[in-house]
């Protein structure tokens, strides 16, 4: 076997990368001496992320991701413009392992109160601003306001809502309201409000809707914001997994709250308060409950060879 049949072989593992609302946008091709990875279109959001942020950090996550597992299976491959990954010399020298990967996941539930540790701090290195979450609690509640206020935005984030564990796409991508943390009360309440958007938000619904993060951050707790490092949106997604990942091994879960940096009017605010633009923001914690594993499509099945060609 190749190192790319060896690797293709995993590809289900490297799934496990993270993207915002679980959309999944990588699409590997797999040649004979390399894997390109491509963007699925179907899988942007134009709407909520019309700079395309997100979806570099989500596929710069699963470059980071497959270069993880393939170290972990002992073979010499690395990362490549395109993206690509292209063999190596060496492995991927990386501390982290596929139990790593396989382990990770976001967590929207309440966290134990108390700011993040100095040793988790100081072994995420440079980049990451720390800030006390009672700080943002405000600045949330306009950001959840803006998301649902905002048309186009709310109605992507509705496409990939999965609230409905009878519907097949529940088991494939998206935002379950298991991973939301919602209660049956509350998704059904969440999926009716977004069914009849438009008028629910001629309703003023829109400030109730974003009412459930009213209290997200008003607790004693950190919140991360991941700054430029002179790097493209790629490598970006590449050192925030490694981050997301670090924090893991001191046992630490991250929730992200993109529509910070989304809103144009908080955006601006973390961007002064930061002193740059920000990439990515998270709140960190210790989860009180085992955080929920979202689903992932199934590996592309390969296009039968025709023998005949
Ligand atoms: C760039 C990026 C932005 C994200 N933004 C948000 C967000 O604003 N809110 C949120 O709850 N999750 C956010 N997420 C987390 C994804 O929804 C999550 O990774 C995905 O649902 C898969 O779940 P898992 O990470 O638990 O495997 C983001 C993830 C990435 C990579």
């Amino acid at each position: 076997m190749t190192w790319v049949e060896q690797l293709r072989a995993h590809e289900a593992v490297c799934r496990r990368a993270p993207s915002a609302h679980n959309t999944q946008p990588w699409r590997p091709g797999y040649h004979a001496d390399q894997i390109v990875i491509d963007v699925d279109p179907a899988r942007t959001l134009p709407d909520s992320d019309p700079t395309g942020r997100d979806l570099g950090l989500g596929i710069g996550a699963f470059v980071e991701t497959c270069l993880i597992v393939a170290a972990d299976l002992g073979l010499h491959v690395t990362a490549a413009p395109g993206p690509r990954l292209v063999a190596a010399t060496h492995r991927y020298p990386t501390p982290f392992t596929t139990a790593d990967v396989e382990a990770r996941r976001v967590a929207r539930g309440r966290y134990a109160a108390g700011p993040v540790d100095a040793a988790a701090l100081a072994d995420l290195g440079p980049g990451f601003v720390h800030l006390a979450a009672r700080n943002l609690a405000s600045e949330l509640v306009v950001a959840d306001r803006w998301q649902f206020d905002t048309p186009p935005v709310a109605v992507e984030l509705r496409d990939w809502l999965r609230l409905d564990p009878r519907r097949p796409r529940y088991h494939l991508d998206g935002l379950t309201d298991r991973a939301l943390v919602l209660s049956r009360f509350e998704a059904r309440f969440l999926a009716a409000a977004l069914r009849a958007y438009p008028l629910t938000r001629r309703l003023g619904l829109a400030a109730l809707l974003a009412a459930s993060g009213r209290n997200l951050l008003r607790y004693d707790g950190s919140v991360l914001v991941m700054l430029p490092a002179g790097d493209d949106h790629i490598a970006a997604g590449r050192r925030l997994l490694r981050g997301w990942l670090t924090l893991a091994r001191h046992g630490l879960a991250v929730h992200p709250l993109s529509q910070l940096i989304d809103c144009p009017v908080t955006a601006a605010r973390l961007a002064e308060r930061v002193g740059a633009q920000p990439l990515a923001v998270f709140r960190v914690g210790r989860p009180l409950a085992e955080p929920t594993r979202s689903a992932r499509l199934p590996p592309r099945r390969r296009v039968a060879q025709n023998p005949r060609r």
